[in-house]
């Protein structure tokens, strides 16, 4: 027999909630979205209206005061995440919550002990992990395709800066930005960093510099089991959304291209050239937005484990304060020191 669908709540109606919404309630049958809250009412009354979501409301408690309702999905600010999750695990609702879980250690660990305390399932939305191509890179790693693994590349750069507002309420581009390539970096070689030295700089927007952060930055990470890795980050690619990485080892490397729209090759007297990649994060990575939700979803029906769990989402909280202590000093940050 196959289980009832999972019953779910969603709290914040913006930008990546919707994502969610539309899969949700349009792409994967194991899963029942009966309800929408956000802070702005007119944008829960229109995600209710567009997915037909039975019920809206502008206060996210009377979701987790909903007894049929078994999890909720937190795509509110990141400013609210910790304060949500500590209802919602109170109130005994499962929690798949959108990166990051905050800003500062001292609130992700009270969230992360109220997830403990309440035994409730958390998983943490660093959706990149679900994506097809990383996943390949992964288990290569795993199954020793590569050999022993010694080197790790990230290329990870948006086709274009954000708006300046944004930039100052971002926490800087290692919180920002880099956090998905810290998260991907643990992941992919499988053991934790041990010392980070970041630099960073403005070579794209002088504004940027202005708010008091970077627009460029280059992460060496040095893990614990002896892997050397490397983050290149830029607030602007021409191209577009740059999004590959390489694994390289004793017995070879594997690595993941960007992905394109299509598959064309157009070939002339004086150059051979193709389409730009995906444009950006919600082309690029749709699929991915999916199949975390829906692991999610199998998680709870089975007990668990998180495929994303709290620690792993506290961790590339660490290494983006130890990035963000390193380029300030101009020297490696060991991560014991951040705690
Ligand atoms: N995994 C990813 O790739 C990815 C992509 C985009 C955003 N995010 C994360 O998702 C979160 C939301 O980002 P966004 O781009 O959708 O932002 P957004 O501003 O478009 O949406 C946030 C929504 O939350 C609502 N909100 C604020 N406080 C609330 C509260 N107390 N209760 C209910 N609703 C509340 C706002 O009114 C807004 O509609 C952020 O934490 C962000 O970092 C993750």
């Amino acid at each position: 027999m196959p289980n009832p669908p999972l019953t779910l709540g969603l709290i914040g109606a913006g930008r990546i909630g919707r994502v969610h919404a539309e899969h949700l309630r349009c792409r994967l049958p194991e899963a029942d979205l009966i309800a929408v809250a956000d802070v702005d009412e007119a944008a829960a009354r229109a995600c209710a209206g567009q997915f037909r979501i039975p019920v809206s409301t502008a206060d996210y408690r009377e979701i987790l005061a909903d007894p049929k309702i078994q999890a909720v999905v937190v795509c509110s600010s990141t400013d609210t995440h910790t304060e949500v999750i500590q209802a919602a695990a109170a109130a005994g609702k499962h929690i798949f919550c959108e990166k990051p879980i905050a800003p500062d250690l001292v609130r992700i660990d009270q969230a992360l002990a109220a997830v403990h305390r309440a035994g409730v399932l958390l998983q943490v939305g660093f959706n990149r992990r679900f994506d097809a191509n990383f996943r390949r890179v992964r288990q290569a790693v795993v199954q020793g395709e590569i050999g022993e693994p010694h080197q790790l590349r990230i290329t990870s750069r948006d086709p274009a800066p954000p708006p300046l507002e944004y930039v100052r309420r971002s926490g800087g581009i290692f919180l920002d930005m880099t956090i998905h390539d810290f998260d991907m970096a643990r992941f992919l070689v499988g053991s934790e960093v041990g010392e980070v030295y970041a630099t960073g700089s403005v070579r794209v927007d002088p504004a940027i510099g202005a708010a008091g952060d970077w627009d460029t930055a280059t992460v060496v990470l040095k893990f614990v089991n002896g892997v050397v890795g490397v983050i290149e980050n830029s607030r602007r690619a021409v191209y577009g959304y740059d999004q590959r990485v390489e694994v390289f080892g004793s017995g070879g490397s594997i690595n993941a291209d960007n992905n394109y729209p299509n598959a064309a090759v157009v070939s002339g007297a004086r150059s051979i050239h193709r389409d730009l990649p995906l444009n950006f994060f919600m082309d690029r990575y749709l699929e991915s937005y999916l199949q975390e939700l829906r692991e999610f979803v199998h998680a709870v029906q089975t007990g668990g484990p998180s495929p994303v769990s709290g620690e792993d989402g506290r961790a590339p909280v660490v290494l983006a304060l130890a990035a963000r202590k390193s380029c300030e000093l101009n020297r490696p940050v060991r991560v014991a020191d951040l705690g």
